[in-house]
């Protein structure tokens, strides 16, 4: 079977970039990650595994537009089948998001659609919620509010700090990320095919 090809996009930390390659999944093979951010810690995970990197600095470029289209070149190169953001941290315009329609995902760290942007695990714990989670979700125009993959729920503990649940939410994005890009890679490239949320009980 032709595995799947993707790009992971990254910023920093890069520890679900990490997941999915310590899963290393059959079915994907990942292409290349590409980071805007030069000292992003990921890249050290891609190169430790072999796999292609590329730096893309926003702050070289002087508009937004020009940052994506260059973005855009980058990734095309490798001509992915799905395009993964992993805590990739920049707005990405319109002509960018309709261009990967349908195969650019990314794992937002909330129960969209509540609490979309930033700030997640501190607003959800100030909201009062009784739970928290992460959603893996297609990209569209409109910030978060893409159709929801899969989700993940956590509970909210009485002593929870921003951290602590802010970990505990990491620990299932780990889980939930690969296997998203699994059920992408096995629904034979198509995602309408299982785009009916699911939600798991970890
Ligand atoms: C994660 O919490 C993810 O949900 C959010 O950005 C963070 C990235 O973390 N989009 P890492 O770089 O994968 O460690």
């Amino acid at each position: 079977m032709k595995k799947l090809s993707i790009v992971v996009l990254i910023s920093g930390r890069g520890s679900n970039l990490k997941a999915i390659i310590d899963v290393a999944n059959p079915l994907v093979n990942i292409s290349a990650v590409i980071s805007n951010r030069p000292e992003a810690a990921g890249l050290i995970y891609a190169d430790e595994a072999g796999i292609s990197t590329e730096v893309l600095d926003h702050k070289d470029f002087a508009t937004r537009l020009e940052f994506d289209s260059a973005l855009q070149e980058c990734v095309d190169k490798y001509d992915p089948q799905l395009v993964v953001l992993a805590g990739f941290m920049r707005i990405l315009s319109q002509g960018f998001v309709r261009h990967y329609k349908g195969r650019l995902i990314n794992i937002h760290p909330s129960l969209l659609p509540k609490f979309k942007g930033l700030d997640t695990h501190k607003r959800a714990i100030e909201a009062g919620e009784k739970e928290h989670g992460l959603s893996v979700h297609f990209v569209t125009e409109e910030l978060d509010a893409g159709e929801v993959i899969l989700q993940a729920r956590v509970p909210i503990l009485a002593d929870d700090t921003e951290e602590s649940l802010a970990a505990r939410v990491l620990q299932q994005e780990h889980k939930i990320y690969p296997e998203a890009i699994q059920l992408f890679a096995e629904s034979g490239f198509r995602p309408d095919r299982f785009l009916k949320p699911v939600r798991s009980d970890n």
